[in-house]
């Protein structure tokens, strides 16, 4: 069985990536990844509020995200940890560089077109085979426009591409008035890929303290279902490398998003609730479904299940929403 891909033009032996997480932040869970056949790994994100040193600037992003209820919210370094945060992300990646065979990606997460972006640069030069950005900005200024929001991701991209010439692929929210338009404006400025979707961790009100409870919930199967609409809505109308976060936990997930045309799937929270061993069991269980359904490798099944196959995309779109509206009626 072939399980060959490609992901941001990096030749890789199968779907399965682990995504940014603290996996990445330890030597030995990096190899257990790679041991148990993970392709590449993503590593946790570099902040731009930990490259900064201006307190003022500093301040001033830390309340926007806490108000923001980001998922940054949750993995934010308190404030106080910011010493050399740049100098000891740049040396891990030099680490797994030497420490894995896998091809490394490392994550930048900020939200401001500023000098922050320059590093960009510094992370090439430690090795990194290819940067995924996540612009997490919640839009929380009533009178920002959703074209003024999405041109910021472009911008960020366009300035790190300037400094880099790894590949970059942009982890996008769900929350995009046109998704599709900015995929392929994200394609025009240059990008390499695009991931769908970061995802939002909502934080709660603590009724005792009536102070806000950061909370990071995992996720759950159900949320790989948006994922596997968005690519297969996508697939075949940008030529960027396509990858699926969110709720992907099983076999099941994994082929469906590549059936629609996701070119990797990455992982997180089956892998912080089950251990590195459950790629191997997923790569088993893919094998074993490609077989029975006679499918030989990954590019053969990649896109055969996607809105690109269909007639009328808008009408097939429609259709199906009447038709789950009616489902439900019958029940
Ligand atoms: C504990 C934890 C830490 C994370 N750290 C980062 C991070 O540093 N940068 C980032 O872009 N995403 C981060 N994520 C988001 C994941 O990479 C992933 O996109 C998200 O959890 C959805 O995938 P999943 O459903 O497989 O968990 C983190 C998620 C978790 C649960």
């Amino acid at each position: 069985m072939d399980l060959a891909t490609e992901y941001l033009g990096i030749p890789l032996k199968n779907p399965l990536v682990p995504s940014a997480s603290p996996l990445s932040k330890d030597l030995n869970s990096a190899r257990q990844l790679e041991d148990a056949g993970a392709a590449a790994l993503v590593m946790y994100s570099l902040f731009e509020e930990e490259i900064i040193a201006d307190d003022d600037d500093l301040e001033y992003l830390l309340h926007g995200q806490s108000t923001g209820y980001g998922e940054a919210d949750s993995y934010l370094p308190a404030h106080g940890c910011f010493d050399n945060c740049l100098d000891n992300y740049l040396a891990q990646v030099e680490k797994l560089k030497e420490a894995l065979d896998i091809p490394v990606i490392a994550s930048l997460n900020g939200i401001s077109n500023s000098g922050w972006i320059e590093h960009a640069k510094d992370i090439q030069q430690a090795g990194a085979d290819a940067l995924e950005l996540n612009i997490h900005y919640i839009p929380i200024d009533a009178s920002e426009s959703g074209r003024i929001v999405e041109q910021r991701i472009v911008n960020i991209l366009a300035a790190v591409k300037q400094h880099t010439s790894i590949p970059v692929t942009c982890k996008l929210t769900t929350q995009l008035s046109s998704p599709g338009h900015v995929i392929k404006q994200l394609e025009a400025a240059g990008a390499d890929g695009v991931s769908l979707f970061n995802r939002f961790y909502q934080p709660d009100i603590n009724l005792k303290t009536l102070k806000i409870d950061p909370v990071l919930t995992l996720s759950s199967p159900h949320e790989s279902l948006l994922r596997m609409h968005w690519i297969a809505l996508m697939y075949g109308q940008t030529m960027l490398s396509l990858a699926a976060t969110g709720g992907i936990h099983d076999a099941g997930a994994v082929l469906k998003c590549l059936l629609t045309g996701a070119d990797v799937t990455h992982l997180c929270s089956v892998l912080l609730k089950q251990g590195s061993g459950v790629i191997t069991q997923i790569l088993q269980d893919m094998e074993q479904w490609m077989e029975e359904h006679e499918y030989e490798s990954v590019s053969q099944l990649k896109g055969s299940v996607s809105k690109d196959k269909a007639i009328n995309p808008v009408g097939f779109e429609r259709l199906n929403y009447l038709r789950v509206l009616q489902s439900s009626q019958r029940s």
